[in-house]
């Protein structure tokens, strides 16, 4: 049996607090996708948890499992394993030999890469997290990248860096102009000191059994009646094949991206529940168009200024201040089409309390067009205007009281919002988030325990 968590919109949309909330009934938590860019926030009786590459089942001591489709940065897993220990959890967490991972001169080429566009007249910058991810997938794909395994053999991983690095040396220098020798960046580009660290980590993941084939394993925990929970990290708006290209990630955080990069069959993921994350408005870390941005004057501005104090918009890996703007309507059928939702968890209606106004983009106008899609090239959806619906607005309630009442319990504006977009995407509300902590969703149906799942 298994749940798949996907994000809907942007990335952000409180994945973590739902993947914690259904973590409790899995017995194996997956990440399939993206690697140390995620932040996924997990808060548990007032104690807050910021992962980014171990699976946020490990705040509920379940297995987490970086599957094949991630790309690893080991110095980022030990120091997150290393302070969850501090913190008096156990993380038992796996990993895919099959997983790539990025090396110091990814995070370093991520960067120079970012410089570049930044400075070139066609405004191609992507705003990054910085953590060297679109490299290391590129080497992926180029069938030069170093994978977990290899660090388990000295001699194969000098292989791959004696092959690499000179390619990337010559890529910074030649391509770039850019100094290596006498910089900081000398380390990342020499084979003798990634040797040397990669080897030790390697010896740490073989000293901690913590590699796994991940196909295989997750197939005998399956066959066992055990239930696989998959993390989705970043949202369908950023996939690479589904988002607004080329303002997106490199990977594919989108259901079909759980069978690929877990190693589990299609059937066996299509046969359980795939669960869309939504938040009740939108937020958008990093450059791209943004249709429904609250941007437009100074009133919309205070708006969004109030949205993104009240929701705590800042990014957690980056700590940049979210974009924000209304729910899209198109966004989200593309993304319930995409990955066949089953199920929605609508989160930070709470955040939306108390404000002067609420609107919901229902469509676009494209050309004197109508349309309810996003359209597939980011041009033409940057020249997208919205249609709007107004809503009712809804009063600040005690949002914790409300949780443990339940749904009925929700203001009645609130109710008619969620009906209205669960109705639009043709797919039932499973959970809403009236606040971070693990107590503040209310579950309407546990994925787990539904009649799909079963
Ligand atoms: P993720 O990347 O999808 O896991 O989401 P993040 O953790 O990056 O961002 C979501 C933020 O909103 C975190 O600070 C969560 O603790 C918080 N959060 C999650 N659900 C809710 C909710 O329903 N209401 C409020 N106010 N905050 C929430
Ligand atoms: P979670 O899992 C929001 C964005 C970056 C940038 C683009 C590409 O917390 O929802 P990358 O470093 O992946 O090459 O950056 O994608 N981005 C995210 N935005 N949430 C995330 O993850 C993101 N991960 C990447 O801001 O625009
Ligand atoms: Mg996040």
């Amino acid at each position: 049996m298994t749940v798949t968590i996907v994000g809907s919109q942007l990335g952000d949309e409180g994945k973590g607090a739902l993947v914690d909330r259904w973590g409790g009934d899995a017995d194996v938590v997956v990440r399939y996708q993206g690697g140390d860019n995620a932040g996924h926030t997990v808060v548990e009786g007032g104690e807050e948890y910021k992962l980014s590459l171990v699976p946020s089942g490990a705040v509920r001591d379940k297995v987490g499992i970086l599957g094949n489709g991630c790309v690893v940065n080991p110095r980022t897993l030990f120091s997150e394993i290393d302070d969850l220990r501090d913190r008096g959890l156990e993380p038992d967490v796996r990993i895919a030999r099959r997983a790539h991972v990025i090396l110091p001169y990814h995070r370093v080429l991520d960067g120079i890469e970012e410089e570049v566009k930044a400075d070139d007249e066609s405004g191609v910058e992507v705003g990054t997290t910085g953590r060297g991810i679109g490299p290391t997938y590129e080497d992926k794909a180029g069938r030069r990248g170093v994978r977990i395994g290899d660090l388990l053999d000295p001699e194969v991983l000098r292989e791959r860096l004696a092959y690499a690095v000179p390619q990337k040396r010559a890529v910074v220098e030649d391509i770039y102009g850019l100094d290596i020798e006498g910089t900081d960046r000398e380390d990342a580009f020499d084979v003798d000191a990634l040797h040397e660290e990669f080897v030790e980590i390697g010896e740490r993941l073989a000293d901690e059994g913590m590699t796994v084939n991940c196909s295989d394993y997750l197939y005998r925990r399956h066959e066992a009646g055990d239930r696989i929970l998959f993390e989705g990290a970043q949202g369908t708006s950023i996939d690479i094949d589904h988002g607004n290209y080329p303002f997106v990630t490199s990977s594919n955080p989108t259901a079909g991206g759980a069978a690929v990069g877990s190693g589990v069959g299609v059937t066996t993921v299509g046969d359980g529940e795939v669960v869309g994350i939504v938040k009740a408005y939108l937020s958008r870390v990093g450059s791209g168009p943004l249709p429904t941005e609250l941007d437009g004057d100074e009133r919309e501005e205070a708006l969004a200024d109030e949205i993104r104090e009240k929701g705590g918009e800042f990014g957690t890996v980056t700590g940049r201040p979210r974009r924000i703007g209304w729910l899209d309507l198109p966004m989200l059928r593309h993304a319930a089409r995409v990955s066949g939702f089953t199920g929605l968890a609508v989160n930070h209606v709470d955040v939306l309390a108390g404000l002067e106004e609420l609107q919901v983009c229902t469509g676009y106008e494209l050309d004197g067009e109508e349309i309810d899609t996003v359209p597939t090239t980011t041009e033409r959806w940057a020249r997208c205007d919205p249609v709007y619906r107004e809503f009712d607005t809804w009063e600040e309630v005690d949002w914790t009281a409300v949780a443990a009442d339940g749904y009925d319990a929700l203001p009645e504006a609130t109710r008619e919002y969620l009906e209205f977009l669960a109705a639009e995407v043709d797919a039932d509300v499973y959970a809403v988030g009236v606040g971070p902590d693990r107590e503040e969703t209310i579950e309407l149906v546990n994925p787990f325990e539904s009649s799909a799942s079963e």
